[in-house]
C-alpha cells in the first residue's frame, strides 16, 4: 500500500488528506500553519464543509490519518500531493506562486529516491515545467505530475470520492501507474480517466473554470436584458436549458460568482494568456468578469431604488453572506460586497448567516452582524436575500412579515417562490424578472 502526502491543509489540502484516508491510504498532512494542524489533528476543522467532520475524526481515530508542521515525518511517502494556494497577487490579476515554489523545493530536499510530487493546486500554464527544473536541481530521482482538483465547497466529499473525471498530467508511465493504483478505487466505478501532458492538465482546471464563470455570467447578461425588455430571465433559463447542448445546470441568474476559485482563477487566466502572447483569445473574460461584478452594484441600485432613493438610516436585513450556501466560505462574497455598498451609502445594515458569520466579521469588523435571524429582522425596510441557505428558502414569509416594518423582498438569488411570498403580503423583486407586487 502506498504511503501519502498532502502539503497545504486549507480547503482542498485538508479534504484530499481525508479523502485519501478513506480510500484506505496512510496519509500523513503537512502544514506551517501550527494552529490549523493542531486543529485537523485534535478533529477540528477550521472551515465549515456538511459531513467532513465526521471523516476526518473516524479517519484520525483508525490511525491512517497524521497532521504535522514538521517537513521531514513526510520523507518516507511515496506520493507528494501538492495542495497550496495560488491566490491573486496583489499588484495584478496574475496568480502568486510563493507558496508553490517553496512547498515544492521543501518536499525535493526530504523526499525519499524515485517518489512522485502530484500538483494539484490551481496553476498558470508552464508552472509544472519550471517546478520539475527546480525539483531536478535538488533530486534528479523525483518525478512530478500534475491532477487538477475540481471540487465544490459544500460537496466535497462528493467531488474527492466520486469525481466526474480525472484528469492526469504526466511525463512518464510510471507516474501513470502510481496515480492509477491511487485512484485504483475509483477506477472501478467507471470514472472516466484523462492522461495528459503536464500543459493540457494544468490548462484543464482554468479552461474548465472560465467556462463555468461565462455561463454565470451569460444568463446574468440575459438578466440585464430581460429587465430593460420586461422579459423573465427564470422562464428563459428554464426554456433554454432544455437543449441538452445547453444545458440547465450553472444557469441560475443572481448576483453572480463569488468565492476563493472562479474570480481568481478567471484573472489568472487571462494573465497568463497575455504572457503567452495570445491575449485576444481571452478577451472576452473580461466581459465575464465585468458582467458579474455589475450583477453586484445592479442589486446595490435596485435596493436603494425600493428604498425610495434614499437607503440612509433604512434597515436592510440580509439574509446570507457566505459567497454560496453550505459553506462559511467569505472570499470575494457578492452578498457582503452589496452589504457594505448599501452600508457606505448609510443604510442600516444587519447581516445573518447560519455558518459563515465568524469569518465574515473577520473580513469586515465595520459591518453589523447578527445570528438571531428574528431579531434582526425586527423594524426591516428591506430584506435581501443574497445567499440561498436552505433555512431562507423554508422561511415562512407571514411570519417575517410580523417583524418587519415593510414587506418588500429582493431576491439575490432567484431562490424563492414569489408566489408564496406574494401571497403573504410581500412584494418581490429579482434580477431579470418582473416585479410581483403583493397581493392585497
Ligand atoms: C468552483 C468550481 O465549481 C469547482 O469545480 C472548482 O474546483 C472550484 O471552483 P466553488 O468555488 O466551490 O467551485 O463554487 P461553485 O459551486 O462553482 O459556485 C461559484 C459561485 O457561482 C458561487 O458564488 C455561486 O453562488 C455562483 N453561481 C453558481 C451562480 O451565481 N449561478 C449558478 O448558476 C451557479
Amino acid at each position: 500500500m502506498l504511503t501519502l502526502s498532502v502539503i497545504g491543509t486549507n480547503y482542498l489540502g485538508a479534504t484530499h488528506a481525508v479523502g485519501m484516508a478513506e480510500l484506505g491510504f496512510n496519509v500523513i498532512g503537512l502544514d506551517t500553519d501550527e494552529r490549523k494542524i493542531e486543529a485537523l489533528a485534535a478533529g477540528r476543522l477550521p472551515f465549515y464543509e456538511p459531513g467532513l467532520p465526521e471523516l476526518l475524526k473516524k479517519n484520525l481515530d483508525s490511525g491512517r490519518l497524521r497532521f504535522t508542521t514538521s517537513i521531514e515525518q513526510i520523507s518516507d511517502a511515496d506520493v507528494h500531493f501538492l495542495c497550496v494556494g495560488t491566490p491573486q497577487r496583489r499588484d495584478g490579476n496574475a496568480a502568486d506562486l510563493t507558496y508553490v515554489f517553496s512547498a515544492v523545493e521543501a518536499i525535493a530536499k526530504v523526499a525519499k529516491s524515485g517518489s512522485l510530487i502530484v500538483g494539484k493546486s490551481t496553476v498558470p500554464v508552464g508552472t509544472a515545467e519550471l517546478l520539475i527544473a527546480k525539483i531536478h536541481q535538488i533530486n534528479p530521482s523525483l518525478d512530478l505530475a500534475w491532477n487538477p482538483e475540481f471540487l465544490r465547497e459544500g460537496f466535497a466529499i462528493e467531488d474527492t470520492l466520486h469525481p466526474n473525471r480525472i484528469v492526469v498530467g504526466v511525463q512518464s508511465d510510471l507516474a501513470e501507474a502510481t496515480l492509477r493504483q491511487v485512484y485504483e478505487k475509483l477506477l472501478a466505478e467507471q470514472i472516466p480517466w484523462i492522461r495528459s501532458d503536464l500543459r493540457t492538465a494544468e490548462l484543464v482546471k482554468t479552461a474548465a473554470n472560465a467556462f463555468l464563470a461565462t455561463k454565470i455570467s451569460f444568463i446574468n447578461a440575459m438578466a440585464e436584458v430581460c429587465d430593460v425588455a420586461g422579459a423573465d430571465v427564470m422562464t428563459l433559463a428554464t426554456a433554454i436549458g432544455y437543449d441538452p447542448r445547453i444545458g440547465n445546470r450553472f444557469l441560475q441568474a443572481g448576483i453572480g460568482f463569488g468565492g476563493g476559485c472562479l474570480p481568481k482563477d478567471l484573472r489568472s487566466f487571462m494573465a497568463r494568456a497575455e504572457e503567452l502572447g495570445a491575449k485576444e483569445a481571452l478577451d472576452f473574460l473580461s466581459d465575464i468578469d465585468s458582467i458579474n461584478l455589475r450583477a453586484r452594484h445592479r442589486m446595490v441600485d435596485l435596493a436603494v431604488a425600493e428604498l425610495d432613493g434614499n437607503p440612509v438610516d433604512k434597515k436592510v436585513f440580509v439574509l446570507g453572506a457566505a459567497f454560496k450556501p453550505n459553506s462559511d466560505d467569505v472570499r470575494d462574497s457578492p452578498a457582503l460586497e452589496i452589504a457594505e455598498g448599501l452600508a457606505k451609502l448609510g443604510a442600516n445594515v444587519v447581516i445573518h448567516d447560519p455558518k459563515a458569520l465568524d469569518k465574515a466579521k473577520e473580513r469586515f469588523p465595520h459591518l453589523q452582524f447578527s445570528d438571531d435571524l428574528n431579531q434582526s429582522a425586527l423594524g426591516a425596510d428591506l430584506v435581501l436575500h443574497l445567499t440561498e441557505w436552505l433555512e431562507y428558502r423554508e422561511l415562512d414569509p407571514a411570519e417575517l412579515g410580523k417583524l418587519v416594518s415593510r414587506r418588500r423582498i429582493i431576491d439575490g438569488r432567484n431562490a424563492l417562490s414569489p408566489a408564496k411570498w406574494q401571497n403573504a403580503g410581500w412584494t418581490y423583486l429579482a434580477p431579470g424578472r418582473p416585479r410581483f407586487d403583493a397581493h392585497d
